[in-house]
């Protein structure tokens, strides 16, 4: 398997949170959340009756994936980036017309193995090339790729893109149109919620699940950095940012406390947080302006009838 040395390597933790807790507001990126316990938890959270990004999603790909296959057209090689347990995939590989390969991104290779192995079992005839990669840095295909007979299709489920803030949203979708080229297409999935009554349960479930989700940060710190964070002594908050339209998840402090962490010390206030995740969340309009913007065209949405979730087919944009 593919695999970038600098990737999920103990030094790249270490600096992430060097760095991320010498600042005024603490914060840790939240691709540190996805160890494997915290894959498994992740896996836990889909599966919760008030998460609804993940039931939304799949539902919309069993509905509307063979419309999605017919715009793409025949001989794709489909990209999917954070394909995690590659859950949805099925959905959109059964409905395309002979694609060429299947190239699942993500940064634990875990879970890349896990499920590769088992859409290998159900798409026999199609070469797969998992790749383990941070979508943050510059995507590099891999060189043994056949080029594409038809276009490159990426596939971004999840609103997994919502975990960037728009600025980098925008350059990841400038950096996707530049490395797929002017045929290639895009499906995204965006979360569209702004609604509080239904986001805070979702990223604050009453049976602990996301909590568990976002403590494992501080127990994996403890494993693999030596720190000495008490678990007990922090609590998982999810936060509604009405003005940027954002989830954020902190780790908040339940008393003052000192943490050390390689050699370094970290003082905490009672309530002070770590910031630990941001999900933004994109009306239709706004997410199509944005992928305009990235030289994207959109070619296509489909949403629920509560409008909770949306899929963008994206084409590129022409000059
Ligand atoms: C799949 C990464 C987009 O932000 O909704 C779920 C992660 N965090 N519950 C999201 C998550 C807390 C999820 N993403």
């Amino acid at each position: 398997m593919n695999s970038l040395p600098h990737l999920n390597g103990r030094a790249a933790l270490a600096w992430a949170a060097l760095e991320g807790l010498a600042q005024p507001q603490k914060r840790i990126p939240c691709t540190w959340l996805y160890d494997q316990r915290g894959s498994e938890l992740f896996e836990q959270i889909t599966d919760l009756p008030e998460y609804y990004p993940t039931r939304t999603e799949i539902d919309l790909l069993r509905r509307h994936a063979r419309e999605m296959a017919a715009a793409v057209g025949c001989a794709a090689v489909v990209i999917e980036i954070g394909s995690g347990s590659s859950r949805k995939t099925p959905l959109l590989l059964r409905e395309l017309q002979a694609p060429r390969a299947y190239v699942p991104i993500d940064i634990a290779p875990h879970c890349l193995e896990a499920s590769v192995a088992s859409l290998k079992a159900q798409f026999t005839d199609l070469p797969m090339y998992p790749l383990v990669a941070d979508f943050n840095q510059p995507l590099r295909l891999p060189a043994e790729l056949p080029t594409p007979a038809g276009r490159h299709l990426c596939f971004f489920p999840g609103s997994t893109i919502g975990n960037l803030d728009p600025a980098e949203a925008l350059a990841f979708l400038r950096r996707m149109a530049d490395t797929l080229g002017p045929e290639a297409r895009m499906l995204v999935g965006v979360d569209t919620t702004r609604d509080p009554a239904a986001l805070i349960p979702a990223y604050d479930d009453p049976s602990g699940v996301t909590a568990a989700f976002n403590l494992n940060l501080l127990a994996r710190l403890n494993r693999e950095l030596e720190s000495d964070f008490d678990l007990a002594a922090f609590r998982h908050e999810a936060r509604y940012d009405h003005h940027r339209g954002r989830i954020e998840m902190h780790l908040v402090s339940r008393r003052p406390q000192e943490v050390h962490l390689l050699g370094k010390t970290f003082r905490f206030a009672a309530g002070e947080s770590i910031h630990t995740e941001n999900s933004h969340k994109y009306p239709v309009d706004q997410f199509q302006t944005l992928a305009q913007a990235a030289g994207w065209q959109p070619a296509g949405c489909w949403t629920d009838g509560e409008e909770h979730f949306s899929i963008h087919l994206l084409g590129r944009r022409r000059s």
